[in-house]
């Protein structure tokens, strides 16, 4: 089949590259694509440009349309499909609404008894202020509308609320995606994704991720779109998948379809593990980046056949998941500046050096899998996101670079495969994350201590 996947990143990259092993895919498209994605077919079309994607997929006889990111899915690319007769893999606009409108995704939360953040909606400032008192002042204030990840700002003092408030109520810091703010209880735990393949009735969930959306080390610095991510989150593990479906994502899927809008694609919910339990921060409509990056890697079952079996209702059922059991780090390299202003144009030499060097991280197990290794395309995975080519040549063209994801036997011998080839990569211009995974190394230590404890 023909697949045309939509935006620009490290995600849309990893797709392809994983769609490309499937016997069932003859060619990929991707719009707008990037300097890696451009050994497949880019379409130089905008994401938001709903009805020129749709041409370009009818007059390529495009059998599968994928939408990466929520901003197509947001603007109703699943509805159009549709219309035009085309299958799309994600929500229609209205189930998108999840992930486009906080309000809206805390009303279904609500209705369908998810465990959540206490919060309320608002679009005055004094009201939104008595409440955030209520709150001991101490909350998290969410643009309602789409922010490209600015919209959440967490305060923890009546100075830190206010301004908060007054920028985006008063000063429409964030334009009409902040004239209605959701102002919640803040929550302490650690941060989780749990993604799951949806069929409008059920799920099938991925392995557990663990993103680290702060600029800097030590979770320092402004929020990003995402500094790198590894699985599985060992927080989360792997035999609690199925009962956090039936948690947070399954009560969704049953409200969303009851309503006539049943969700198809891959719905992500973000999770603070409390010690009252997991309680959902958001919902996200879409593979999560850079999770996608660590997670496609380890799938060992056809993408394509899921991607198919969530567009018929109940096409799920009997299916399971084969995922490599070792742990996969993605470490994101983005340019100096960013999320703030930042250079494009800087040159990226010997990517394919840096992944194919023989002296390059090997593991115990590499020889044994050497098989299984290249039907996963290789050891290290290096994806781009912000690249393009420009005379032929590799430069830079957006904030987050590229991300570098390996395997290992290990969690540590995995972040230490990925550092080894950053290692490797043009520094000039450049900056990346030193702790990638490092929550998951000292949780695991932390969990074997008490274990040796106890015996
Ligand atoms: P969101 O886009 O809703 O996931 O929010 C972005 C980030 O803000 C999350 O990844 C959390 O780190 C933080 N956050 C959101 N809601 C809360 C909350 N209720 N309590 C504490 N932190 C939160
Ligand atoms: N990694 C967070 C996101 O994709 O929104």
């Amino acid at each position: 089949m023909r697949v045309l996947i939509i935006g620009c990143g490290g995600r849309e990259h990893a797709l392809a590259w994983k769609l490309e092993q499937s016997p069932l895919v003859e060619e990929i498209h991707v719009a707008p694509g990037n300097g890696g994605t451009a050994r497949w077919r880019n379409a130089p079309i905008k994401v938001e440009a709903v009805g020129e994607l749709v041409r370009y997929a009818l007059e390529q006889r495009i059998d599968l349309v994928l939408p990466g990111g929520e901003t197509s899915l947001a603007l109703g690319i699943s509805d159009a499909c549709r219309a035009a007769g085309l299958a799309c893999f994600g929500p229609d606009a209205q189930a998108a609404r999840l992930e486009s409108s906080k309000t809206f995704a805390k009303t279904i939360m609500t209705k369908a008894g998810i465990p959540t953040a206490l919060g309320r909606s608002f679009t005055e400032l004094t009201a939104a202020a008595a409440w955030a008192k209520r709150l001991d002042w101490r909350a998290a204030i969410k643009a309602d509308g789409l922010a490209g990840g600015k919209g959440v700002v967490v305060a923890r003092n009546k100075e830190e609320v206010m301004e908060a408030l007054e920028a985006m109520l008063l000063h429409k810091s964030l334009g009409q995606a902040g004239e209605s703010v959701l102002v919640e209880e803040l929550l302490e735990g650690e941060e989780v994704s749990l993604l799951a393949f949806c069929d409008g009735q059920g799920s099938l969930p991925l392995p557990s991720a663990q993103d680290h959306k702060r600029a800097f080390d030590n979770d320092l610095g402004p929020n990003t779109g995402g500094m790198g991510a590894y699985s599985p989150a060992p927080m989360l593990p792997e035999e609690q998948g199925r009962a956090l479906c039936a948690l947070v994502i399954d009560p969704v899927l049953r409200e969303l379809a009851a309503w006539g809008h049943p969700f198809r694609g891959v719905l992500y919910a973000g999770l603070m593990l409390t010690q009252d339990g997991p309680k959902v921060l958001e919902y996200n409509v879409r593979f999560g980046d850079p999770e996608c990056q660590a997670l496609l890697p380890r799938l060992q079952s056809d993408l394509a056949e899921l991607l198919l079996a969530c567009l018929t209702d109940g096409g799920l059922e009997g299916l399971t998941l084969r995922f490599d059991p070792r742990p996969a780090v993605c470490v994101v390299l983005a340019a100096r500046g960013y999320p703030g202003k930042y250079l494009k144009g800087l040159p990226l030499r010997g990517l394919e050096e840096a992944v194919s060097d023989p002296s390059g991280p090997r593991n115990e197990a590499d020889e044994a899998d050497e098989a299984n290794e290249s039907a996963q395309g290789g050891r290290a995975m290096i994806f781009q996101a912000g690249t393009r080519l420009k005379q032929g040549r590799l430069v830079s063209d957006g904030g987050r670079v590229l991300g570098v994801t390996c395997l290992g036997d290990s969690l540590e011998l995995a972040r230490r495969n990925a550092y080894d080839i950053l290692k490797r990569l043009p520094a000039k211009g450049f900056f990346f994350r030193r702790d990638i995974g490092r929550k998951g190394v000292d949780f695991l230590r932390k969990a074997a201590a008490c274990r040796d404890m106890e015996s």
